[in-house]
């Protein structure tokens, strides 16, 4: 894997920024569900937290061969309140990568002719769509003050793909078998 084009080198690096500081503050996040009574919800965000570091570490991956230090400018959203408030952070920044921040990585990375950028990208995005849904279903739950139900997740080694309850036989982004999905 490796990168020869500037814009599309920037683009990883804000992208493993995202991604890095996505995966401390659903960490955060999960800590919070679980001492204000949300054990499910709690693992959900540690599961979302996990694929996050998956994201990050496809996009360091792919600038393996860009060595030295940088300055890494990354959207990140902040505020720890309550368990409402907090998925809303986690919906809206799935949704900023999801609407905004991919798919101009994307057609850049494509644009660029860089398949491996391209390939990470595009795992992270189409992760991201399964991460917006379960948050978007904790927050309905949470709203009433319910937890999640105690089904497991699981999280795709690959590219991050997110479920609850049963894992498919095939990842249904990048093909890998079901033996492989680790649990939640
Ligand atoms: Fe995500
Ligand atoms: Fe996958």
């Amino acid at each position: 894997m490796s990168v020869k084009n500037a814009m599309t080198a920037d683009f990883l690096r804000s992208a493993y920024g995202g991604e890095s500081m996505a995966h401390m503050r659903y960490l955060v996040w999960a800590e919070a569900a679980e001492k204000d009574g949300f054990p499910n919800i709690a693992r959900l965000f540690r599961a979302v937290s996990h694929a996050e570091w998956v994201h990050a570490k496809n996009h360091f991956k792919v600038l393996k061969e860009q060595v030295g230090d940088n300055t890494v400018p990354a959207g990140a959203v902040f505020g720890l309140t309550n368990i409402v408030e907090n998925l809303q952070g986690a919906i809206n920044g799935e949704l900023h990568e999801i609407d905004q921040m991919y798919p101009v990585y994307l057609e850049t990375a494509r644009f660029q002719g860089e398949k491996d950028a391209e390939k990470s990208f595009h795992y992270a995005v189409e992760a991201e769509k399964h991460h917006a849904d379960l948050f978007q279903k904790a927050q309905g739950l949470a709203k009433e003050n319910k937890d999640m139900e105690n089904n497991p997740f699981y999280v795709c080694p690959i590219c991050g793909f997110t479920v609850e309850g049963e894992p498919p036989e095939k990842c249904p982004i990048c093909g890998v078998k079901k033996e492989l999905f680790q649990e939640f």
